[in-house]
């Protein structure tokens, strides 16, 4: 039982069905209500602890793939069965808000059976809160079987992150829920919280922020931004082919970050290559993405060899599945059979997920 004993009688555990005496037709009634509490343990979920401990022994990191509906789950789930990659599933406050937090628990649920279906025996399946902004949207979460949360506090006054951080914790852990926390801001639109500059963490205050609020993990700027636009061409240089190169990441900062917490999980948010050919496909057919650039894969490659364990990647799977569905109707003006333009979007999404899994993250194998 993981439940603290004092609130062992307080809740009822699992997804059951709560049968209710109706005052007008004095029958009984199933009404099924999501406000039960439910451990993700029951879901078959894991947290992120062990997971993170191996991706550093290992020299890789783990895919945090963004999802919001069932093609984009079922191509995660998937890409990670096949190549038998530990996986997280995220879910922001938007998507969350968009999906229905009560389809979503069973939505997680679905995944870790059809990972089995799959062949995939002891699937490695963490839930996880991309970006809370308060403590009741992580308790909501917690309490609805997410067996990993963010706190991002990052745009806060540095004792008001440290606080707010070490609340969700101290709730969090009650559970065995793992907790990101986040130090440096990003540039760009971080969910709904905008920077117009990056601010680089300061290595050092990161001892001090992990030993007072408990966080598991630590996300971390490093130059990487959130969409398709992280950086303006005049950012970057041109290669011998005229390809447009953005500036490195600050490797410096990372490294300093790892020499004050050796061996502690770092996370890297904003970490989508945006794939020249999906953004060529849906210019060509009628979208407008003028200058979208990403991160390169080498560096992310080369920040999963080091205690980075989890890399974000949201903008690169709306591209390939956006891609597909252009396509198809632009081909195939006639079709309106919604399985015929969100089919290829799944398959296009599958073998983007698989591409990081395997030749950028080095996660695959690793969840046999
Ligand atoms: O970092 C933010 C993620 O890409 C989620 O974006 O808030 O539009 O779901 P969203
Ligand atoms: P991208 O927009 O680069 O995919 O980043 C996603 C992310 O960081 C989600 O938290
Ligand atoms: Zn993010």
């Amino acid at each position: 039982m993981i439940f603290p004993q004092s609130k062992k009688n307080s809740y009822l555990c699992g997804a059951k069905k709560s049968y209710l005496l109706s005052p007008h037709t004095k029958q009984t009634k199933p009404k099924t209500n999501y406000n039960i509490m439910v451990s993700y343990k029951e879901l078959g979920l894991v947290n992120t602890r062990e997971m993170f401990a191996k991706a550093i022994a290992g020299g890789y990191a783990i895919p945090a793939f963004n999802f919001n509906n069932m093609e984009q789950l079922q191509a995660i789930i998937k890409a990670a069965a096949t190549e038998k990659s530990p996986v997280i599933l995220q879910v922001s406050k938007g998507a969350r808000n968009y999906a229905n937090a009560t389809l979503l628990r069973y939505m997680a649920q679905g995944a870790v059976e059809y990972a089995k279906e799959l062949g995939w025996e002891h699937p490695q399946i963490v839930l996880h809160l991309d970006h809370g902004d308060s403590f009741e949207l992580c308790k909501s979460c917690i309490d609805s079987g997410f067996s990993s949360v963010m706190i991002d506090g990052s745009h806060l006054p540095y004792e008001e992150n440290v606080a707010l951080t070490k609340q969700v914790c101290d709730y969090a852990h009650q559970y065995d829920v793992t907790v990101e926390g986040e130090l440096g801001v990003l540039a760009g639109v971080e969910d709904e919280v905008s920077s117009d500059h990056h601010t680089y963490t300061d290595p050092e205050e990161v001892i001090d922020f992990a030993q007072r609020t408990g966080c598991d993990s630590l996300a971390i700027s490093i130059g990487t931004s959130h969409g398709a636009y992280k950086f303006t061409p005049e950012q970057c240089t041109r290669n011998a082919e005229g390809k447009l190169v953005p500036p490195p990441l600050a490797f410096d900062v990372l490294d300093a970050v790892m020499e004050k917490l050796p061996g502690f999980p770092i996370v890297l948010h904003g970490s989508s290559s945006v794939p020249q050919d999906e953004v060529d496909t849906i210019n060509m057919f009628g979208g407008k993405l003028p200058d979208a650039i990403g991160i390169p894969e080498e560096q992310l490659r080369k920040a999963a060899k080091s205690a980075v364990c989890k890399i974000n990647i949201d903008s690169d799977s709306r591209l390939a599945m956006t891609a597909a569905v252009r396509r198809v109707f632009a081909e195939k003006p006639g079709e309106f059979d919604p399985r015929k333009y969100l089919g290829p979007a799944r398959d296009n999404m599958e073998k983007l997920y698989r591409h990081k899994i395997v030749n950028v993250l080095g996660s695959a194998g690793k969840a046999e």
